[in-house]
């Protein structure tokens, strides 16, 4: 086959889709090349215009390095990111919503005991987290895992401090007999996500801000139980409803008490899915 034209490429293109092909990789490529040529045929994309695409995405692929993901930022930035996982985990009643991990989580993070200290030698004000981790049916979960991480007050986490390597505003808890887990931190502050690279360059463009509002990570992981991954958010925060990724579910925004004062408290409680 020859001479293809603005409508016949794309079943060529489907076409060169041969029998080797796993089922569920031609299922998701047949969808993206017709989205694709569609996406190209509705906006008249010129040849200057597609290089320039092309160049934008060849610098996210230069930031990335492994502290740095760019690609996962412009998948946050465009909502993609919590769309995949709106499909992965629906909103189910009675159980804690999830939202969206983000680039700053590590692996093998520091154990901090029950009433540890998540952010030490961290200036700021202080916050008193007091969670439970309880099943849909409320009953308490003893020994759960909970990895939590967040920034500094001024907005940075510890890989995007010094030369990156210390571990600090992060931390491994488990939960107590009755479902408990508690620490204290440095309260959580609005800041940008990286914004000095192409996805920076491409929010500007767009007119956009960079900010994400105030917020801790957590993951919690119980046996017999679907994970959470999710955030608890600052009430109040000025960018509850711009979140730079889309991140933002009203169940998720939790009460940190008075703003005035040198330390504050939270609690709540994370209702795990019992898995099937
Ligand atoms: C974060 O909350 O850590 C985050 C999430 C998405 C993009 C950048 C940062
Ligand atoms: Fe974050």
């Amino acid at each position: 086959m020859r001479n293809f034209t603005e409508q016949s490429i794309t079943d060529a293109a489907l076409g060169r889709i041969t029998s080797e092909c796993d089922p569920r990789l031609r299922e998701v490529m047949t969808s993206f090349i017709r989205h694709l040529h569609e996406f190209v045929r509705e906006t008249r994309i010129t040849p200057e215009e597609w290089f320039k695409g092309i160049a934008f995405l060849t610098e996210c692929g230069t930031f990335c390095d492994d502290k740095r993901q760019e690609f996962i930022l412009l998948s946050d930035t465009l909502g993609v990111s919590m769309l995949v996982d709106a499909i992965a985990n629906p909103s189910a009643p009675g159980v804690t919503e999830s939202t969206v991990l983000g680039p700053f989580f590590r692996e093998n993070p520091p154990i901090i005991a029950n009433g540890g200290d998540l952010a030490p030698g961290i200036a700021g004000k202080r916050v008193d987290i007091d969670c439970r981790v309880t099943s849909e049916d409320g009953a308490p979960i003893a020994g759960a895992q909970i990895d939590c991480w967040q920034s500094s007050p001024d907005g940075f986490y510890d890989s995007q401090m010094g030369d990156g390597s210390a571990h600090n505003l992060r931390g491994r808890l488990t939960s107590a007999k009755d479902g408990r887990f508690w620490f204290n931190t440095t309260l959580p502050a609005a800041y940008p996500v990286p914004h000095d690279g192409p996805v920076g360059a491409l929010l500007r463009a767009m007119g956009r801000h960079p900010m994400r509002p105030g917020h801790l990570h957590f993951w919690v992981q119980a046996p017999g139980h679907r994970q959470v991954i999710t955030h608890l958010f600052v009430k109040g925060d000025p960018y509850l409803e711009s979140d730079a990724v889309f991140g933002v579910k009203d169940s998720l925004v939790a009460d940190f008490g008075s703003q005035d004062g040198p330390r504050t408290k939270v609690h709540y409680d994370f209702r795990l899915k019992k898995a099937a």
